[in-house]
């Protein structure tokens, strides 16, 4: 079975890591392939929870090698606090995860970098980033010049490499904060040469792992972070995230071929959320945005923050599906919908008098548009105790209906609370469509 996938199709958490965690099951490889401790994914098992930054969410399933690719940039000390904490818990992660050599490092200047990049924009204009120096870092690999790798941790010239680096880093922070910056190449040096002495044995090269598995016909899956919309190619730029999270990063990211990838499962909530700067055009900043947040606990992984929540929007998601190749839907947080009397659902904007279906390119014009929406009733049933679409009020698997037709996707999985065993599958050989048509609605 070749290579499945799941990404996220709106700006991040998504409940990604709930649906990895989920397929793990049977699996060979689970493969991180972009971004950094900027994701935050969490795994609920019964009164387990997990909250995943850097270590893939296959790491709770024994017997399964996880790997973090290339394209994933790492931060050192917080990947050493994950895998102390998943060891406390009995997992050991260096018998069940490789890291690449290739991957980026995020070294202490990125960290700072972002930090006074964000703080030198501001209003409307400012990114809100996660501070974790994934900007920076990714920023410093398409530059090469100042960049450093996992595998260049254990290399001779690391101190060399450092204060080369320190040097300049210095001078450029020094320049736009007016004071120096604190960096100490030599404490640098000895801080992340401990840090790869105890990575080393899980540093090694990935791409090797990965083409053998292909060649081996093994069962991948490949898990994405953040979101489509925050893709920084095909995203809301300038507020995105600065790697390939619309699925579309997969190949360049693990080092697999596309054409090997068959099943790429897109993630969306049932409502829409998103964190730090940036359009939104479906945001209701009022009561209702506050109780999906209350019901959703729609608080920040990484940050803590309070996420922005609106409606479902299929323009959005529309668009993100064909972008990535999706060729299946897992709809989560249908439970947080359960209370309202009415869901809106946009499926269309308006644009200078004009309606359009299509996501616009220009952050200006979707600053500017505004939601067509379409009334949905609601449910009003506690829906947490459902295991089967037997079990889900007839108007909410409308509501999926109407979600899975306007991103023209069918729908796979149904999440309906955090927990692995809170999900309805529906198996490829049946559909919602003749589900609902069975039962004559
Ligand atoms: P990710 O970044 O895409 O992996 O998602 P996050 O873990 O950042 O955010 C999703 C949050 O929603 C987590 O707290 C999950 O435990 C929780 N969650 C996942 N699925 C559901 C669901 O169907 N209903 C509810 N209420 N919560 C869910
Ligand atoms: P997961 O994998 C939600 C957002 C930040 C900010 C923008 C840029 O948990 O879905 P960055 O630190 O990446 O430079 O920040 O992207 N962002 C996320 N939002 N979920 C995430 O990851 C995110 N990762 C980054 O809030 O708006
Ligand atoms: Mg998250």
């Amino acid at each position: 079975m070749p290579g499945q996938c799941v990404i996220g199709l709106q700006w991040g958490d998504e409940a990604k890591g709930k649906l990895v965690d989920l397929l793990t099951e049977g699996k060979d490889l689970v493969v991180r392939y972009q971004g950094g401790a900027n994701a935050g994914h969490t795994v609920v098992i019964g009164d387990d929870v997990y909250k995943l930054h850097h270590i893939p969410s296959g790491i709770i399933n024994e017997g399964v090698l996880n790997l973090i690719s290339p394209g994933v940039v790492i931060n050192p000390p917080t990947i050493l606090k994950e895998i102390e904490m998943l060891a406390e818990r009995g997992i050991d992660v260096a018998a069940r995860m490789k890291i690449s050599q290739r991957a980026h490092v995020v070294m202490p200047w990125h960290v700072l970098e972002d930090k006074m990049w964000n703080e030198l924009v501001s209003g409307q204009d400012n990114i809100g980033t996660t501070l974790r120096g994934i900007g920076p870092c990714y920023a410093d690999k398409i530059g090469r010049s100042f960049a450093v790798r996992m595998g260049d941790l254990i290399q001779p010239d690391f101190a060399e490499r450092v204060a080369r680096i320190v040097a300049v880093k210095t001078k450029i922070l020094s320049a736009a904060s007016g004071s120096a910056p604190e960096l100490d190449a030599d404490a640098i040096v000895e801080e992340f040469s401990a840090y790869a002495k105890k990575l080393a044995p899980m540093i090694t090269d990935t791409n090797q792992i990965v083409l053998d598995a292909v060649d081996a016909d093994k069962n991948i899956l490949f898990e994405g972070a953040q979101g489509s919309l925050l893709d920084i190619d095909h995203g809301t730029f300038p507020f995105v995230t600065s790697s390939n999270s619309s699925g579309l990063g997969i190949s360049t990211g693990s080092g697999v071929p596309g054409n090997w990838l068959s099943k790429i499962i897109g993630v969306t909530k049932s409502y829409a959320t998103r964190v730090g700067g940036g359009p939104f055009p479906t945001e209701q900043d009022n009561d209702t945005g506050q109780h999906i947040r209350d019901l959703g606990n729609e608080y920040g992984t990484t940050t803590g923050r309070p996420r922005r929540c609106g409606w479902w929007d299929a323009v959005a998601a529309r668009y993100t599906a064909r972008l990535g190749g999706v060729t299946s839907i897992a709809l989560t947080m249908l439970d947080v919908l359960s209370e309202l009397e009415e869901i809106q659902v946009c499926v269309a904007y308006e644009l200078n008098g004009e309606r359009i279906t299509h996501f616009p390119g220009q952050v200006n014009d979707l600053r500017n548009v505004k939601p067509i929406y379409e009334t949905i009733p609601g449910w009003q049933t506690d829906v947490t105790g459902a295991r089967s679409l037997d079990d889900l009020p007839t108007k909410s698997l409308q509501f999926a209906r109407k979600i899975e037709t306007l991103i023209g996707r069918p729908i796979e999985f149904i999440s309906v609370g955090p927990d692995r065993a809170q999900t309805i599958h529906i198996p490829e050989n049946e559909s919602l469509e003749n589900y609902l048509k069975a039962k004559s609605v």
